[in-house]
């Protein structure tokens, strides 16, 4: 048993969702441990509603008691915003029993689920409908719907359906006085005052806990269809990506890099997995969505294949002749971070840039990075159609991993998010802020953003009781890790 198990929110807790869903016993590092590994929390206890109604009941039962909360989906984030701090004060709040789809609507071509569904899942219902939800990442067996909202989530579509906040219309949402903002619109048209909604969006637990969403649907393609080309340098995928823009327009739904060093991890990780090209510096992945038919899809993506290569812009190409081929080829993009955990531990940047200003960055970062940092090698790769690096650098066995993360990993951080603001980027493109990026950010976003954001958060949390101490400092001494 806990320590505190006897805290007094306890017994409320047990009266709201019943005694079977407080848990306080046994092994709970599913819920309290990060999906990395680098953070291990202690939980008051892990709490699973089941309905709204019971969300907006424990946080007015946590806000009575001044009980800090939580919120968790699949636990598969990345910047350690999902786990409790080590205090044993916080209660986890895991949405996971909240799995309904609630509706579909084909008409309006939306559905409304509630924020613990699997992604997957949600996918699954829309592809019974004949319709897509098109987020996509490699986490989407675990992440559910209301973690992608709270972090808003990027992955493999942006390119043409953009990141979660481009997906969602409208959201039910537990505020931190325990009352419900109702705001689960299908409307793609409402100028009706401030966007309550895009306030949540990638808000990461710390404004109100998302219990469901209204999402956008879409057609389904008639043909999706994938390749993979190797490129000498990232000038020459840069070229192959606008070379597929002008050809393919808004067919080209898919566009992902990974540098030699990412696939060799692969390579050495899961030797079973099939490679249909050979070694090179950078491999691309494409992928093509089209309205018409699977020749039409393939005709043109020969095509713009045979025109790369005369222009030498790629060295091989192969596209994918079966659906088997095609999953053997997302499988490999989609396996580099489970090698990389496999393999050790990693520092990761998760940086946007200017398409544009990419080569310059890295050409700049990659010397000053092997010159500072000998001892690591670069894993670079992403999704480079909307500009997103995952430039992570991977400590080898020499390297003594907690020595490194105590001692070298703020220089290195510094070094590379200095690069990234000097080329008009991001420090977090996609995977959010939690507590791993937040002194990051206080250092570069700019003290009137900083400003507001505290404005915000002052305004719809005042006793900081939700997710404290992430993303921004808290003032209360809460600091989450
Ligand atoms: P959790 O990890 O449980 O929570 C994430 C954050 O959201 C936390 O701050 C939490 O407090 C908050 N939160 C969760 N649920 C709610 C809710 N209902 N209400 C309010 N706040 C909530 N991310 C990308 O963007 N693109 C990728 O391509 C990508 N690939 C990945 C691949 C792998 C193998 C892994 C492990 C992760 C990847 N991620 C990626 C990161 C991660 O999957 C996403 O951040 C995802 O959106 C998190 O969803 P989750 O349900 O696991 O949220
Ligand atoms: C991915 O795109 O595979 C994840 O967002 C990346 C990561 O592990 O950094
Ligand atoms: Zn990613």
């Amino acid at each position: 048993m806990k320590p505190a198990a006897c805290h007094p929110v306890l017994a409320d807790l047990k009266a709201i969702v019943g005694e079977a869903h407080v848990l306080t016993e046994g092994d709970l590092s599913a819920f309290e441990v990060d999906w990395r590994k680098r953070f291990r929390g202690t939980a008051l206890a892990v709490v699973r509603p089941g309905t709204t109604l019971e969300v907006a009941a424990v946080m007015r039962a946590c806000a009575a008691h001044g009980v800090a909360l939580v919120p968790q989906g699949g636990n598969t984030g990345l910047v350690n915003g999902s786990t409790p701090d080590q205090s044993g004060t916080q209660i986890l709040l895991n949405l996971g029993r909240m799995n309904r789809v609630r509706e579909i609507d084909d008409a309006n071509l939306t559905m409304t689920v509630e924020a613990g569904c699997v992604l997957q899942a949600v996918q699954s219902a829309a592809a019974q409908n004949n319709l897509l939800f098109p987020l996509s990442l490699g986490a989407e067996g675990s992440c559910t719907i209301g973690g992608n909202l709270a972090t808003n989530a990027g992955g493999t579509q942006v390119l043409r359906y953009g990141n979660a906040r481009d997906l969602c219309l409208g959201l039910e949402v537990v505020m931190a006085s325990g009352e419900i903002w109702s705001g689960l619109s299908g409307l793609r048209k409402d100028n009706t005052g401030y966007d309550l909604r895009d306030l949540f969006i990638g808000s990461e637990g710390t404004l109100g806990i998302i219990t469901a969403a209204t999402l956008k649907l879409y057609p389904q393609p008639s043909a999706v269809m994938t390749a993979m080309a190797t490129c000498e340098s990232l000038e020459r995928c840069i070229k192959l990506l606008q070379l597929a823009q002008a050809r393919a327009g808004s067919a080209l739904t898919g566009f992902e890099v990974m540098n030699e060093t990412s696939l060799e991890l692969v390579r050495k990780v899961f030797p079973q997995l099939r490679h249909p090209l050979s070694p090179s510096p950078w491999t691309v992945l494409l992928e093509l969505s089209d309205a018409e038919n699977e020749e039409h899809a393939r005709a043109l993506f020969e095509r713009l294949l045979e025109q790369a290569l005369e222009r030498e812009l790629v060295t091989d190409a192969a596209v994918a002749q079966t659906l088997q081929q095609s999953h053997d080829m997302w499988h490999l993009r989609e396996s580099i971070t489970m090698a990389s955990a496999d393999a050790g531990a990693s520092v990761k940047h998760d940086i946007a840039l200017p398409v544009s200003r990419i080569p310059a960055f890295c050409a700049q970062t990659d010397a000053a990075v092997a010159q500072a940092f000998p001892e690591l090698r670069l894993l670079n790769f992403g999704h480079l159609g909307d500009g997103n690096l995952h430039y992570n650098l991977q400590l080898n066995d020499e390297v003594d991993a907690a020595d490194f993360m105590r001692v070298r990993e703020s220089a290195l951080n510094d070094l590379i998010y200095s690069a990234v603001m000097e080329h008009g980027g991001s420090i977090s493109a996609e995977h959010g802020v939690g507590t791993q990026k937040r002194e990051q950010l206080a250092l570069r976003k700019s003290p009137v953003a900083l400003k507001l954001m505290q404005a915000i958060k002052d305004a719809l949390d005042p006793a900081n009781l939700l997710n404290p101490g992430r993303v921004l400092a808290s003032r209360n001494g809460m600091e989450g890790h």
